[in-house]
């Protein structure tokens, strides 16, 4: 991708977009001989070369173990290792010390859980009494979470007797500040949301959440994965106390995961795992442990990945997220009226003009979703077809799957009227219409 670009406040061009594109081999594949349109991003994101290379390169040349060893490969690695950290806790505007290395965004919010866990069951010491959970306590979360951001929240409730607690949507998967404000008390001491929804594209009023969590008393962890890689982030400046993205979803490896936490919280949250490269001193019978973020990266960490991550970043940065934010937008309605006008389809989530991600699911009447997505599959367009990680909001919305097509930067107008074309035919085929 060329670094001439342009004005920023303009969402990316068609003409920028094929030129985006060559930056990324995947996307010249052929699928049941017609040209890939990769309509999966939410899923998971293509890579550009960049950050392929840039993998490679720390594979070939500077591959050694991180924190550990005097040799100069090794300071080289760590010192990489490091600078990745830096850069991607720039991009969400926090400090090197605010951003822990995970596998993923669901191991980044089981560390928070059962670092209240452990709390709670007394480790961790005073500092971590603030994080200690007992019966009454109660944990808020929306019916709209991915089972990531709900799962782990279950676990910690039924480990400590907390109550689980839900801010329930509307008939579109969407909830109100009202609705939150409905749910949380004086006994909420943790609120986790998703900033923005993979299923529906809805984007929450966080700002606001946390300004009520926060007057209760609680803490709010935020399930960035669908934001992260396609919006502006500032975590401290919204507020949130933790909050979790995945790389793979952002045009960087799978097996890297950011936690995001504020200072003051990590050096006080007991950690999950324990083993190698998170102590200082370790007795027969006793450990002492590292101050944060080391204190939560037990192990051998995924120091290729992290650096490839960083990579990804600064290829985001490039392009310029604000541009890459229009430019989504622009894509999700041209997919929302398009799909609206088809007699038959249903689209999930918030209607024009209310803000919303780049993605649309929507349900095919009288066709089952794994048929709609075989259909589309079988014209080159791949889709995600099924509950999403959601299953409680399907049921809410009284579907048991969904169709999604969702869209990243190096997405075409093109490609979204392929699938629209092909979501006109997609019944008439089946016989439902
Ligand atoms: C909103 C949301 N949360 C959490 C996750 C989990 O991400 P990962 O599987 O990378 O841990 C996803 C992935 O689909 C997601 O879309």
């Amino acid at each position: 991708m060329s670094a001439t670009i342009v004005d920023v406040s303009q969402p990316i061009t068609d003409h920028e977009v094929n030129a985006i594109r060559r930056d990324f081999p995947a996307l010249l594949e052929s699928v049941n001989g017609e040209p890939l349109a990769y309509l999966d991003s939410a899923a998971t994101a293509q890579r550009p070369h960049a950050v392929l290379d840039a993998e490679r390169h720390f594979l070939e040349h500077h591959n050694a173990a991180v924190h550990r060893g005097a040799h100069t490969l090794a300071g080289l690695a760590t010192e990489a290792y490091e600078d990745a950290r830096s850069t991607v806790a720039a991009f969400v505007g926090a400090g090197p010390d605010e951003v822990v290395w995970t596998a993923n965004a669901t191991d980044a919010l089981n560390l928070v859980a059962y670092g209240f866990a452990n709390a709670s069951h007394g480790r961790g010491g005073a500092a971590a009494r603030r994080f200690a959970l007992a019966p009454g306590d109660e944990i808020v979360v929306t019916e709209a979470e991915h089972h990531a951001n709900l799962v782990p929240w279950q676990e910690l409730a039924a480990v400590t007797g907390a109550t689980l607690r839900f801010i329930p949507v509307n008939d579109s998967g969407v909830y109100s500040v009202g609705d939150a404000a409905a749910v949380l008390s004086s006994r909420t001491r943790i609120v986790a949301l998703a900033h923005v929804s993979n299923v529906t594209g809805f984007v929450a009023p966080v700002a606001e959440i946390v300004a009520l969590a926060h007057a209760r008393g609680a803490l709010v962890v935020l399930d960035a994965c669908q934001s992260a890689p396609h919006r502006a982030l500032d975590l401290p400046g919204l507020g949130v106390d933790f909050a979790a993205f995945s790389g793979h979803k952002m045009l960087g490896p799978t097996g890297i995961g950011v936690l995001y936490g504020r200072a003051e919280l990590l050096d006080a949250l007991p950690p999950f795992r324990t083993g190698g490269s998170m102590i200082s001193t370790v007795t027969m019978t006793d450990a002492d442990y590292l101050p944060a973020p080391q204190r939560f990266e037990a192990g051998t960490p995924p120091v290729s990945q992290a650096i490839a991550l960083a990579e990804a970043v600064r290829y985001l940065q490039r392009i310029g997220l604000d541009r890459i934010e229009r430019r989504e937008e622009l894509l999700a309605e041209r997919m929302l009226v398009g799909l609206a006008g088809i007699p038959g389809i249903r689209t999930i989530g918030p209607g024009l003009g209310v803000p919303r991600a780049g993605l649309v699911s929507f349900d095919v009447d009288g066709v089952h979703g794994h048929d709609v997505g075989q259909y589309l599959d079988a014209r080159g367009i791949a889709v995600r077809v099924g509950h999403h990680c959601a299953q409680p909001l399907h049921r809410r919305l009284g579907l048991i799957s969904s169709t999604r097509a969702s869209a990243y930067m190096y997405t075409t107008t093109d490609e979204v009227d392929r699938l629209l074309g092909s979501a006109h035919e997609v019944r008439r085929y089946f016989g439902a219409a």
